[in-house]
Parts: structure tokens; sequence; C-alpha cells
């Protein structure tokens, strides 16, 4: 018996490339076919490196096989992961902030909200989490200087990160809880003590947490941000090539109005980060013991309808329920509840959010750090 060439290709045009709306030949996902009697070879290349997206396509593959071509055909699947391919030129800017390039760290997306308290921590937490449960290698970087709360989400508040020797440099080693990497600036400030701090300093300060330390291969970093549209965002805009930025916002309007100047802050010309989108968080009260029950404190909606407007991606609500906060405190973000509501909730934001990034990454050159020289050129949030 010997397998057609032909048909294995004709069966994976019917399998759909996750995040690409594509089949698997169109999206050049294919790279080769070999057949020998029964048995079929399949080369692949994805985008992303993300477990279960190649689990599935291997799957998929054996399926479609099986079922279209030859039951008893043995197939195996070669799976390649490699970036997008950039747009001429822009390679050489890949991961390089001003001349230095950061090894291994694929993707950096901004946690930011406008207004404060809306839950920026709590998302990035979460995201991080689960992005690590999808097989992806993941860092946060708490970038807050007012309130760094990432080191009480992770439990690791009394942690100090240690000294390592990296090719002969010493480096500050992550400290890592439930697979995420995590430096903060909470790890070298005292909790009582009041830091003034100024953009420049600030941005010294980060810089040393992202080149200054071992943070690996990391298929995403992201940063929570400090609240607010001012100086600390553009110092660290200005010396970050930020892969894109989400937004968070509850739906209240004083919350919709700072998300909105968020926005405009990414957009604007001398910053030009790309927005992947808006997640609105505490979209409705419901109480653990009646799910069915939702109460919209806030407004119903305004996060959406807000992510229409300014027509950038909705990635999706998140409950304002009890066991968010107390996972928060606890030092256990509520996404690794197995099997419940809110890993759901937080699995459809984060695949969205991963959608988003290898979208951006195809279509666009990798941002450049910007140069801003004086802060009087960029204070004006435009709206
Ligand atoms: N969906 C939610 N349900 C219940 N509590 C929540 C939810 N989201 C956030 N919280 C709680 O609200 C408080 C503020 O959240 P968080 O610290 O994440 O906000 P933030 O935007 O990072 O704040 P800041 O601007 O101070 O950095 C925390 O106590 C957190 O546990
Ligand atoms: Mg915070």
């Amino acid at each position: 018996m010997k397998i057609s060439k032909q048909d294995i290709i004709k069966a994976l045009e019917t399998i759909t490339v996750a995040g690409e709306g594509k089949n698997m030949v169109e999206s050049s996902a294919l790279v080769n076919v070999v057949t020998f009697a029964d048995e079929v070879i399949v080369d692949l290349k994805l985008s992303t490196p993300a477990l279960h997206i190649k689990k599935r396509a291997e799957a998929d593959v054996i399926k479609v096989i099986q079922e279209k071509v030859n039951a008893d055909a043995k197939v195996q699947v070669n799976i390649k992961v490699e970036a997008p391919e950039k747009p001429q030129g822009a390679n050489a800017n890949a991961n390089l902030i001003k001349g230095k390039p950061i090894p291994g760290i694929q993707n950096i997306v901004a946690v930011a909200s406008g207004k404060g308290g809306v839950g920026k921590s709590t998302v990035t937490a979460n995201l991080a989490v689960t992005l690590s449960k999808m097989g992806f290698k993941v860092g946060i970087l708490d970038a807050d200087i007012y309130g760094p709360s990432i080191p009480i989400m992770f439990d690791v508040a009394m942690e100090k990160p240690l000294s390592i020797t990296v090719d002969g440099k010493s480096k500050m080693k992550p400290i890592e809880n439930y697979g995420v990497k995590i430096l903060s600036i909470g790890f070298f400030t005292q909790p009582d003590q009041a830091v003034i701090w100024r953009g420049p300093m600030a941005s010294k300060a980060l810089n040393q947490l992202i080149f200054d330390a071992a943070w690996g291969e990391l298929d995403f970093m992201l940063i929570d941000l400090p609240p607010g549209t001012g100086d600390i965002h553009l110092s660290i805009m200005q010396s970050l090539p930020i892969t894109g930025a989400v937004v968070v916002s509850t739906p209240q309007t004083v919350a919709l109005a700072d998300a909105r100047k968020g926005v405009a802050m990414f957009k604007q010309e001398n910053i030009d980060v790309p927005v992947l989108g808006i997640i609105e968080n505490m979209s409705y009260f419901t109480p653990e013991e009646l799910p069915e029950n939702k109460y919209y404190i806030f407004g119903k909606e305004g996060a959406k309808n807000l992510a229409e407007d300014l027509e950038v991606p909705f990635l999706g609500e998140l409950p304002l329920v009890q066991s968010i906060r107390e996972a928060g405190d606890a030092g256990r973000p509520a996404a690794l509840q197995t099997a419940s509501l809110l890993e759901e909730a937080f699995e459809s934001i984060t695949r969205n959010v991963v959608e988003q990034t290898v979208r951006r990454n195809e279509s666009l050159p990798p941002t450049e750090a910007i140069k801003i020289t004086t802060m009087a050129g960029c204070s004006a949030v435009k709206k």
C-alpha cells in the first residue's frame, strides 16, 4: 500500500492553525511531507512554542490522515518552533535596547491601566501562571515602584534574590514560584520606607532588573506597571522595546476615562507601542454560592464598549469574586484553582493575549526603544 503525498496535503488543508485563520498548507506551517508505503512523516513549522498548540497540531495531523487517507497510516509529526519572519530590515532591531540585546526574551508585554487599583497586578499574576501552565516560559518584572504587590501575590515577599555568576559576570537570580520567574523593586526596598522615585532613577533601577539578571530564555516577560500615565511610564517605554501593552479597566466611568488615556499614551506617535487589547476586570460581582447572580455594580460592559470605540481588541472579562482577592492576599493566584470558573476565565483571556501577540509579531516590526531627550516633549497625552 502506497499513500499518496497529494492526498496527505489535501487532508492537511482541512486543519486550521490556531490564531491564523488559515489552513496548515496556506499558512506555510507545513514544511514537508514524506511517504513510504504506510508511513507518513509530516514536518511542521509553528510560530508559537505553546505546548498545547504543538500537541493539538500533532493530534490533528494524525487524526485527519487516518480519517481521510488511510486508517492504518503510521504518522510521525516533527514540529519546529520558529518565530514569525520579521519585515525586512527589522531584524537588526529585534531585542535591542540602545545597542544592548536582551538575549532570550521573546516578548515583553506591559500591563497598564491609567487608574489605580483596577487589578493590574492581579491580572499580571494570573496571566503569568496561566501562560506557564500552557507551556510558555514566563517572567514578571514588577515595575510598580509605588506599591510593588507581585511578591505578595506569589508568596515570595520575604525572599531576596541571590547573585550568581553567568559567563563571568555576576547576575541577580529571579525568584521563582508556580513556574514564573519574578523580579520586583519590592525585593530591594523596605516595605515601610517611602521611596521618592523620579523617572530616570526608576528606569535605571528597572534596567538593572532586566539586564543584570539571569532571566534565561523567556517567551513572555510581563511588566506590571504602576498606575497612571506619567513620567515613570515614559521612562520605562523609553528604555524598553515593549512588544505590546494590555490595558486593564473596570467598567466604571472614571476608570474608563483613565484607560482611554492609557491607550492614548501607548498610541502616541513617539511611543508607538501596539495595544494588544483591553481586559475588563470586576465586570460584575458574583457571590461564590450563587454564581448565576450577577450584579453590575460598576456598570455594564463599559470596557468592552471602550475597546470597540478605540478599535482595539477586547480580551475578555473577569468577575469580582472574593476568592480572587483572597488568592492574591494568600500568595497563590486564583487561576491555579484547577477546574474552576476562574481558571477557565483566565485561560480564555490568556489565549487571546497570546493570539494578539502572535498577530502583532506577524504584522509589525519590533518596537524600538524610543529616544526622548526632554520630558517636555512628551508630557501631553493626546486624547
Ligand atoms: N476580579 C477581582 N475580584 C476580587 N478582587 C479583586 C479582583 N481584581 C482585583 N481584586 C483585588 O483588588 C485589589 C486591587 O487589585 P490590584 O492590586 O491587582 O490592582 P492594581 O491595579 O495592581 O493596583 P495598583 O494601581 O495599586 O497597582 C486587590 O486587593 C485585589 O486582590
Ligand atoms: Mg498593582
